[in-house]
């Protein structure tokens, strides 16, 4: 690859074809939807290419044919400084700073080196399933702080909420939030704070759709808040979601709390994943060093996306109702109305007329929680025309007798 011209647009529109690629979205819809036909909305990567920075950077590394263990260099740690103060204004230490192979491994290292089996878990339902796995893959209680979902968009039912902290030990916090599309504000975060601080519960909290954010919003760090409050927290990133690079497996914690730093590089010794992916450590430098440009041009089309397939469930009285989500490239589809309209008894029908009528591949919301029941979880981070496509179908099944 030669080396791409900085700031050049990017086609947002250009359809790739991902199958044959053993990537899960598409290659997996056989075992996951029971046919290979479904429009792909589920798992959430995108259709979209890498940046040309990240791929040129990953073409030269992959050129020299050795690929053997790797060390996460000080340009790494630099990478990630300067792109979480330029980004989200918060100034990281090098200290704070621990690599991971991923945010899914490193939460569920947290919560087995932070908890005894019984120990209370919360986490704010409907949410990403494998938060909501947590507390049962390590013997925990589920304490679940269930959201209130209105027409502005979710909000965070704070009676219940003390009421449950008051029997936790850890809280894993996800913001934004995946699937609400929720960008918590000052006074939220505040008061999530003040409230972990008053009860001494450790705050795991999972910013990976961060950097996804739609004006006006505004992604606040968590632990910027909490700094004041004397909290414990633990803060997990990555490029993965923002770059699409999810597949190379590269994360990384934010700890500036010493005791804690030193229990999750303890477990991750323990556990045997101390050392890097070479090529994600390669893309996350060039993605954190000169992405900036096409990550402001992936948030205007993935906006226009949002806005498209809101405004159409607005206008179509199909019983599908969707809050705009303030960050990343997931919508959240009650389909309660559309049940009662087909006559479909559950949420195993629902998802079926999903799969079988309109022929997409969604998740289904009750993987989310209960609070998910009558809910379907669409990604919207593919070429406008796929999406036109898909409800297209969707119209036609919705409409079609039976
Ligand atoms: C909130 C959230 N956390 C974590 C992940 C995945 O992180 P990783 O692939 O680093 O384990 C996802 C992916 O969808 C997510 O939405």
């Amino acid at each position: 690859m030669t080396n791409p011209p900085i700031n050049q647009p990017v086609d947002f529109e250009h359809f790739i074809t991902r199958e044959h690629t053993d990537c899960v979205k598409y290659d997996a819809r056989a075992a996951r939807f029971g046919r290979a036909d479904v429009i792909p909305l589920w798992v959430a990567d995108m259709d979209f290419a890498a940046p040309d920075c990240v791929r040129h950077a990953l073409a030269e590394r992959v050129a020299h044919p050795i690929y053997g263990y790797s060390i996460y260099t000080d340009e790494f740690f630099t990478a990630i400084i300067n792109w979480q103060q330029a980004r989200h204004s918060w100034q990281v230490s090098r200290e704070a700073i621990v690599p991971l192979p991923g945010i899914v491994p490193a939460l569920n290292l947290l919560i087995q080196a932070l908890t005894q089996p019984g120990d209370g878990v919360l986490v704010q339902t409907p949410v990403y399933p494998p938060i909501h796995q947590l507390p049962l893959n390590h013997s925990c209680v589920l304490l679940e702080n269930a959201l209130i979902q209105t027409p502005q968009g979710a909000l965070i039912d704070w009676p219940d909420f003390e009421e449950k902290i008051a029997q936790a030990r850890v809280f894993v916090l996800c913001s934004p939030h995946n699937p609400v599309g929720r960008v918590w504000q000052l006074d939220e975060l505040t008061r999530i704070a003040e409230v972990c601080a008053r009860q001494n519960v450790i705050v795991l909290v999972d910013e990976v759709h961060a950097d996804l954010v739609f004006s006006p919003h505004r992604h606040i760090p968590f632990a910027r808040v909490m700094a004041a409050k004397n909290t414990r927290c633990i803060t997990l990133n990555a490029p993965s979601k923002t770059f699409n690079i999810a597949g190379l497996n590269t994360a990384y914690a934010l700890v500036e709390h010493p005791a804690l730093r030193d229990q999750l590089t303890h477990a991750l010794q323990a556990a045997g994943l101390t050392s890097g992916h070479c090529f994600g450590i390669t893309a996350l430098i060039a993605a954190y060093q000169k992405g900036a440009p096409w990550l402001d041009q992936l948030r205007v089309a993935l906006q226009h996306n949002r806005d498209f397939v809101v405004d159409y469930f607005n206008q179509n009285n199909h019983g599908i109702s969707v809050v705009r989500p303030e960050a990343s490239f997931l919508l959240w589809l009650d389909c309660n109305a559309l049940m009662a309209r087909k006559n479909l008894p559950n949420d195993a029908a629902l998802a079926d007329f999903f799969i079988q009528k309109a022929k997409l591949g969604l998740n289904p919301g009750l993987s989310f929680g209960t609070p998910g029941a009558g809910f379907m979880r669409l990604n919207i981070g593919c070429p406008l025309s796929v999406l036109k496509t898909a409800l297209n179908q969707l119209n036609q099944a919705i409409n079609a007798d039976n």
